[in-house]
């Protein structure tokens, strides 16, 4: 069994943090998102990992390099333009020949991991095997009818869902897929679907078997998911202070402060971790916050918010929260008179006044 990891994509639903950077990057509890797939492929026993790159491959392989620190070969597979799930399969396919495989989007969260997943698959044998959760808003994601136990169709965002059962990002294949990929024609959106694939497998009588599942799973690809994602593995922190905290400050709750972290005058109120190097000076870090390395932060209070490496928040007067604040990005007071908003803001940035 080999892994296919999809890390390609346009990302604008996460403008403007992904004209800079891949969002399969974006830190979750200070760990970019892709390393919990990573994590999770390696902990259900595959060892050969293809990932599919775009225009972020630059990054994506100075991140995840040759994968043996996770114990795992890495192979990249360079998609020239974001055509489609169904389309990183296809020219996936010398890679994968003669292996069934598991397909993960990289920007997906699992928190019970696929082990289980691959194992029934192992042992039933389907052509296909699709994970499904129930969501409330069916027409955002690719979704499923079942009768009787078995997959009769799938819909790419439908305007009126067949049920509430969501196509999660995760799917495990034989070779059958590439019968399917090979025949599929461009939807209205000009991608090659994963979903007329899988529709493929069973208008031709394969085996296509549901697996809906009760644990957690997340699709991190808007602001929304990935603070729910962040909030969600903070939970699962294990408190650990490496860095100096001064007599002053107050630590409440599941805290992780990293090497190199300083706490002078300051609370903070987990679930929340510090990255490290970073400096909190007479502040207040509120729960669900993950603060990234290299970051200042003075005299502002910050809560339910994700914090990327070596920005700077100074003397903002009202709490920041609900926010994703990226790399390099500056938050200050400002000095100079008339006492005004000032803002350099790049394309597609949102900001909330009060
Ligand atoms: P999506 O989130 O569906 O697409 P996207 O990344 O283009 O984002 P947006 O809709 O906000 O523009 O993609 C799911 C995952 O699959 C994500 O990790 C990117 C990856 N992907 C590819 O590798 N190749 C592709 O052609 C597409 C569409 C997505």
């Amino acid at each position: 069994m080999k892994a296919l990891v999809l890390c390609g994509g346009m990302g604008t639903r996460l403008r403007p943090i992904t004209h800079t950077m891949a969002k399969q990057l974006v830190p979750i509890a200070n760990k970019p998102v892709l390393f919990y797939g990573l994590e999770a492929i390696r902990d259900a026993g595959i060892d050969d990992v293809g990932i599919v790159v775009g225009d972020t491959r630059k990054e994506i392989t100075e991140a995840v390099g040759d994968g043996s620190r996770w114990g795992i070969n890495v192979t990249y597979i360079h998609q020239e333009e974001p055509l489609g799930l169904a389309h990183a399969v296809l020219i996936s396919m010398d890679y994968l020949m003669g292996d069934n495989f598991v397909m993960y989007l990289g920007d997906n969260l699992i928190k019970d991991g696929i082990k289980g997943f691959v194992e029934s698959f192992e042992k039933t044998r389907p052509n296909c095997e699709i994970l499904l959760a129930r969501v409330v808003n069916p027409e955002r994601f690719g979704v499923a009818e079942l009768q009787d136990g078995r997959v009769i169709r799938l819909v790419e965002k439908p305007d009126v869902p067949l049920s509430d059962l969501a196509l999660v990002g995760v799917y495990l294949f034989d070779e059958n897929i590439f019968d399917a990929v090979k025949e599929l024609k461009p939807s209205w959106r000009g991608e090659l679907e994963i979903t007329d694939a899988i529709q493929w497998l069973v208008d031709h009588g394969l085996r296509v078997e549901p697996h809906v599942i009760d644990g957690w799973w997340k699709d991190t690809g808007r602001l929304e998911d990935m603070l729910e994602a962040n909030s969600i593995m903070l939970e699962t922190i294990k408190p650990d202070i490496k860095g100096h905290v001064d007599s002053l400050s107050k630590i409440e709750g599941k805290v992780r402060i990293e090497e190199g972290a300083e706490i002078i005058e300051s609370t903070i109120r987990g679930p929340v971790v510090i990255g490290e190097r970073t400096r909190i000076v007479n502040s207040f870090i509120g729960p669900y916050t993950s603060i990234y390395f290299g970051v200042e932060i003075i005299d502002s209070e910050v809560e339910h918010s994700i914090v990327l490496e070596c920005s700077k928040i100074a003397g903002v007067p009202v709490r920041i929260e609900g926010s994703l604040i990226g790399q390099n990005v500056e938050v200050i007071r400002s000095p100079l008179k008339p006492a005004a908003y000032r803002f350099m803001l790049g394309d597609n940035s949102r900001v909330g006044i009060i």
